[in-house]
């Protein structure tokens, strides 16, 4: 009997020499940082990503998501990511200029993409491929593309002609190309955070703006401005990106099963993008706040002939070859 017990006791003295005591690991914290309201198709889009990696990777990486600008404004952002602030962003396609990487300013050229489908054969093929390539020298990795929607044009006046704009303070995202467009119409554009806007339109330092119904319903824009134009002049989507380091640095296994995340994220948010949008319209049409106006053929022919220059103007700041891409994209 005595060896046995001997035994026992060198062979718990080894389990517990080969397996400390278990400690819990704490998990990897992914900071996502975005500018617009949890209702929204990007904010759903944050949740859903969060809900998929901590269930995938058991807890071993947690997903903090902070909506409406709660930790940094448009700018800012950009900077807390390149900094290592926060891990996860996803930017409108039009606030890259100042990473230095104006290309993606192509997609709020007015009219460039004449459909949904043609705007995805762009984003998910070599062009858009190419562009996220283009971040990593910044420090930056970009994991997908996500969907907003075409743009509608808000003010306290019908906008149904070019003319109807002429002088009107309209607020643009910082961006060149969109400031060309105001300017083709006639407007005054003014750059302000997307946190702004709302209370900007308020106070009356802007009197008219651009975004997607689903932007506009839930920051309450639609409150302060009497009338709306389905005008679909340009299209609004984002780029998910994520500091460079940070994602390198992820163990293997963890980042593949972030990208699988990522991947079934996206088809998520493509598939309620779109639905997302026409909801806000009809709430907003609900409301009985706002007239919501539909251009006539007419009126498109005018919006579409005012705004033609801006291509021309602006591609030599975008790359002559990048839009020529997309136009030969599209075309097909
Ligand atoms: C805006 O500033 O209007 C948009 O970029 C906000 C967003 O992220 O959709």
């Amino acid at each position: 009997m005595q060896i046995p017990a001997l035994a026992a006791v060198v062979l718990a003295a080894c389990i517990a020499c080969a397996s400390p005591p278990a400690r819990a690991q704490a998990p990897i914290v992914i900071k996502f940082s975005h500018v617009v309201a949890p209702e929204t198709p990007k904010g759903r889009a944050a949740e859903h990503f969060k809900a998929l990696a901590e269930q995938r990777t058991g807890g071993r990486v947690k997903v903090e998501v902070y909506p409406n600008s709660q930790l940094y404004r448009d700018r800012e952002e950009l900077e807390a990511l390149q900094l290592g602030a926060v891990q996860m962003l996803a930017p409108s396609l039009a606030k890259f200029a100042p990473l230095g990487v104006k290309e993606f300013e192509a997609f709020n050229l007015p009219y460039i993409f004449p459909s949904k489908k043609a705007l995805y054969t762009v984003l998910e093929g070599r062009i858009g491929r190419n562009l996220l390539q283009k971040l990593e020298p910044k420090g930056i990795t970009g994991l997908a593309y996500w969907d907003n929607g075409f743009k509608i044009m808000s003010a306290n006046k019908p906008l149904l002609q070019p003319a109807d704009f002429a002088g009107l303070r309209m607020r643009i995202q910082a961006s060149k190309v969109l400031d060309a467009q105001m300017r083709a119409l006639g407007a005054q554009p003014l750059a302000l955070a997307f946190s702004e806007t709302a209370p900007a339109l308020r106070d009356g330092v802007v009197e008219g703006t651009e975004n997607t119904p689903s932007n506009m319903f839930t920051q309450r824009m639609h409150e302060s401005q009497a009338h709306l134009t389905l005008s679909n002049h340009g299209y609004l989507g984002y780029a998910v990106i994520v500091n460079k380091k940070f994602w390198d640095g992820l163990p293997r296994e963890l980042r593949s099963i972030l990208e699988r995340a990522m991947a079934d994220t996206t088809a998520f948010e493509k598939a309620i993008a779109e639905r997302a949008n026409d909801e806000a319209l009809e709430a907003i049409r609900r409301s009985g706040k706002t007239t919501i106006h539909t251009l006539t053929p007419a009126q498109q022919a005018a919006w579409r002939r005012a705004l033609a220059p801006v291509t021309t103007q602006m591609q030599a700041r975008i790359g002559q070859d990048v839009v020529e891409a997309i136009r030969h994209a599209v075309a097909r």
